[in-house]
């Protein structure tokens, strides 16, 4: 499973400009350019909702990864650049997610408390709503919004993977995201920007900025921090960040919005373990507000990361209408399709309660009793697959197999190491019979490895052997 080999980086045309640019306001330009030119570690977190971090550590030594924890982010580990922990059965099972170091930071600032109603007005991939639902304990309201409804679709299959029963995802523009759909605690402003701060994934990937290019970008984010100020609830907290280093995308935009609005006040950032620097109040002849020192800048070779700025503020001012409270009910079906599933799997009584469902086509879905999901026509999707047909015996989902089988006590099989790799590359497997839990002769199970659940197989006993078809998905993350 391992590491490739690192070599250093070789600068490219994008990255010998940004050091021309930034060199002198890094304050070090020699070691700014030789972070650049150093591979990124990368970073991944534990899903909290299913392991401890210090279980996922011990389990990513014993697949042969060198994880070293976080100091400014008890959940978070770097592993050497190179490290490929996508392709572990550790990632396929919705143990860890993977997200850049720096990217941590704003969530981190964001500061969401369980049960609150939260806004990521520019969400996709999704890395920093997948934080928040965590930091909710998958309950609340993470409502994730992005105009490209494309890049929504690996935040998708990512709630599926993690377990979420908190997130609803919108696609439209976020600076006419509608206020009729807020107020909300907290809102993510991550907003699109020229993403110098990224350089060091690797050469290649940047092409300098155009100055029209900058332009077109600043005129989108203040629209965006407009809004996400708009859709925030006094005493609420909004959070600006981008992953580059230009001041224009920064501090500029900053200063320009605290400068035409009353309602929102810069406030400190709690100090963090990690390598930043202030906001800075000059650039290229252009002079900022001093509480632009709020800010936060992450540099490379003060965090060994890559690069990020960030803005934390607080909303002052009359309170907008709330969120429609409005619930979606537990239909009888769907009540005897999950009392059917708890039967069946001899799963606990109440492993279902504090949710409800939510009808998507065919599926019916599940989401936390207290997620509010916006009256809006853009609204994709909803919470977590219970199950994807409505057949007399309806099949578990492999996303619920996954987030709710690890307390199953009936049909449901433990895999070896070995199995566990054939069944997640769908063979059909041997079992011996100390594998299978209170099994059926035929039909479906749950499968899993070390406690943890996989997802669904179909089990078939005959008078000499017992097989196991894998019905783990074709296409899973
Ligand atoms: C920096 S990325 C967000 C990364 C994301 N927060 C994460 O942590 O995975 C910026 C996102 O803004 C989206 N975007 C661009 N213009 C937008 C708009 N007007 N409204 C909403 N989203 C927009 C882009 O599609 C892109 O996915």
């Amino acid at each position: 499973m391992g590491q490739r080999p690192q070599r250093k980086i070789e600068l490219d045309e994008a990255a010998e400009t940004v050091i021309e640019r930034y060199g002198d306001l890094s304050g070090d330009k020699a070691a700014f350019t030789a972070a650049l030119e150093t591979p990124l570690p990368v970073c991944l977190w534990a899903n909290s909702l299913r392991i401890k971090s210090k279980e996922l550590e011990d389990k990513l030594i014993a697949e042969g990864f060198d994880p070293s924890p976080v100091a400014w982010n008890e959940n978070a580990y770097r592993l050497p650049p190179g490290s490929r922990p996508g392709r572990s059965w550790l990632h396929k099972a919705g143990l860890l997610q993977i997200q850049e170091e720096a990217a941590l930071l704003p969530v981190k600032l964001l500061a969401p408390q369980r049960g609150e109603c939260i806004l990521d007005l520019c969400a996709a991939p999704g890395n920093k709503a997948a934080q928040i639902a965590i930091a909710l304990e998958n309950r609340g309201t993470v409502i994730a919004n992005d105009s490209h409804v494309g890049r929504l679709a690996p935040f998708q299959a990512a709630i599926a993977r993690l377990g979420f029963l908190n997130v609803t995802t919108t696609t439209m523009d976020g600076a006419q995201f509608p206020l009729e759909a807020g107020p909300f605690d907290r809102v993510l402003a991550d907003v699109p920007c020229s993403g110098e701060g990224t350089i060091r994934k690797g050469p290649g990937k940047h092409t300098p900025v155009p100055d029209n290019f900058r332009d077109w970008l600043r005129g989108k984010q203040r629209a965006l921090l407009r809004r996400a100020i708009d859709l925030c609830k006094p005493g609420g907290r909004v959070v600006y960040s981008t992953c580059t280093f230009a001041p224009e995308e920064n501090e500029e935009i900053i200063d320009a919005i605290l400068s035409e609005r009353s309602d929102v006040e810069l406030i400190s950032p709690e100090p963090t373990l990690f390598g930043t620097s202030t906001g800075i109040s000059k650039w290229q002849g252009r002079c900022y507000s001093q509480e632009l020192a709020n800010t936060m800048r992450i540099w490379p070779h003060l965090s060994g990361t890559g690069g990020f700025f960030a803005a934390v503020m607080v909303k002052s001012g009359p309170s907008s209408k709330v969120l429609s409270d409005k619930t979606p009910e537990i239909d009888a079906n769907a009540r005897q399709v999950m009392e059917n599933f708890i039967k069946y799997f001899g799963l606990p009584s109440e492993t279902f309660d504090g949710l409800q469902t939510v009808r998507a086509g065919r599926r019916l879905k599940l989401v936390a009793t207290d997620h509010r999901i916006p009256e809006l026509e853009e609204v994709l999707a909803s919470g977590l697959t219970l199950t994807g047909d409505s057949a007399k015996v309806p099949k578990l989902s492999t996303e619920a197999a996954m987030a709710f089988g690890s307390q199953a006590t009936r049909n449901v099989v433990d895999l070896d190491d070995d199995q566990r790799t054939s069944y997640l590359s769908h063979q059909t497997l041997t079992l011996s019979p100390d594998q299978c839990i209170a099994c059926n002769d035929r039909g479906y199970v749950i499968v899993r490895s070390e406690g943890l659940a996989l997802g669904v197989g179909m089990i078939q006993k005959t008078a000499d052997t017992t097989s196991l078809e894998s019905l783990f998905p074709q296409n899973w993350p």
